[in-house]
């Protein structure tokens, strides 16, 4: 299914941009462009030039929740807004009133429109995070000629992924840098590594499997793939390379020993997520509520206003627990030095 043993993680946010899928592709990668977030006119300008170069890529999408948000939640937004005006103010942005319907085209995250797209103009591979596909779309996809992958981070949302009819399954572990795939509360059975939980998913599922999350040099990548995974993706590895769309800050903060650890937190968008630990983080990890999408929009403006004043301590500075090892320069500089030893 895929030309490489490693893939370029898809890197919604702007970090994903088509010179680095071309520049991963050009050195032997497997490349994902990044759909989240995007309108499918957007997604479709994003993978133009992915198309023009002639070789199979994969696109990413977020499955856009089924509920509305709980009233609790939505409680917890209205004071989480209170909490946050400081912040913003010292920037001298607002905090946006983001109460958000169930069909408001940001929560469904322009879903309908992308999988039209999809179906009408088909690609190699659309992985899919934060949720289960519907059969029924798994299988138009695959009628068009897509090999369809869903993301999960434990074995029973690896059980459940299987019963949706997909090709295959990308396996991230918790040490991945960005928002968590997971979308089944968690089963107490976590595992320490990644080559542990693929070895896990590997003994119940018979699927082909992408191991994903901390992976930060061509040992871990061997690890993954002696338990079980036919390829390996890389996202916190890409992100200081030249061709990421990274801010420069976030690249910076990368490199910067100043940094010390990272954390799983719902500060910036309401999704659990790794990042760097930054004043925002240890301010406002445990009163975040869980409200995603809304969070993310309710934090927009301060974080566009904290970029704008170089202000890295109110950012997110998404990142894997591997972070260290992320290098600037070409991505196809980091993508050889992984294929050289697999
Ligand atoms: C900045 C950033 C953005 C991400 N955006 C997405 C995304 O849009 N879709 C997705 O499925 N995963 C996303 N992820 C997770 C990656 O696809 C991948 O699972 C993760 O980067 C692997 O772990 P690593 O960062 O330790 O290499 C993102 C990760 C990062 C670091």
């Amino acid at each position: 299914m895929f030309t490489s043993p490693l893939i370029a993680a898809p890197m919604a946010g702007g970090t994903t941009t088509a010179e680095l899928a071309l520049a991963v592709q050009g050195a032997g990668a497997f490349a994902f462009a990044a759909g989240g977030y995007r309108t499918a006119e957007q997604l479709a300008a994003h993978i133009a030039p992915l198309r023009a170069a002639g070789k199979d890529f994969g696109v990413n999408l977020f499955v856009p929740r089924t509920e509305p948000l709980a009233p609790g939640q939505a409680a917890g937004l209205a004071r989480y807004r209170a909490e946050l005006a400081s912040d913003a103010a010292r920037h001298g942005a607002g905090v946006p009133d983001v109460e958000l319907s169930q069909d408001d085209p940001r929560v469904q995250d322009y879903w309908t429109e992308k999988i039209a797209l999809l179906l009408e103009d088909p690609v190699a591979v659309v992985s899919f995070t934060f949720g289960l596909a519907p059969a029924g779309v798994v299988a138009q996809l695959q009628r068009a000629g897509t090999k369809v992958l869903a993301s999960v981070t434990s074995v029973p949302e690896a059980v459940a992924a299987a019963a949706t009819g997909v090709d295959a399954l990308v396996v991230q572990h918790d040490g991945a840098g960005g928002h968590t795939a997971a979308f089944l509360a968690p089963d107490g059975g976590g595992f320490s590594t990644l080559p542990e939980l693929v070895a896990a998913i590997h003994a119940r599922v018979a699927l082909p499997l992408v191991g994903a999350g901390g992976v930060c040099g061509p040992a871990e990548a061997k690890a993954a793939l002696a338990a079980g995974a036919c390829a390996v993706a890389i996202g916190t590895a890409l992100i200081r390379t030249d061709e990421s769309g990274a801010r420069a800050l976030h690249k910076d903060a990368l490199g910067d020993p100043a940094f010390t650890e990272t954390a799983m937190t719902r500060a910036f968008t309401g999704k659990p997520a790794r990042a760097l630990v930054n004043s925002f983080v240890r301010d406002h990890a445990a009163t975040a509520p869980a409200a995603y999408p809304e969070v993310h929009f309710l934090t927009a403006p301060l974080r566009a206003a904290a970029s704008a004043a170089q202000d890295r301590e109110m950012l997110n500075l998404w990142a894997g627990t591997g972070w260290r090892s992320a290098r600037p320069g070409p991505a196809a500089a980091v993508v050889e030095g992984f294929l050289r030893e697999l």
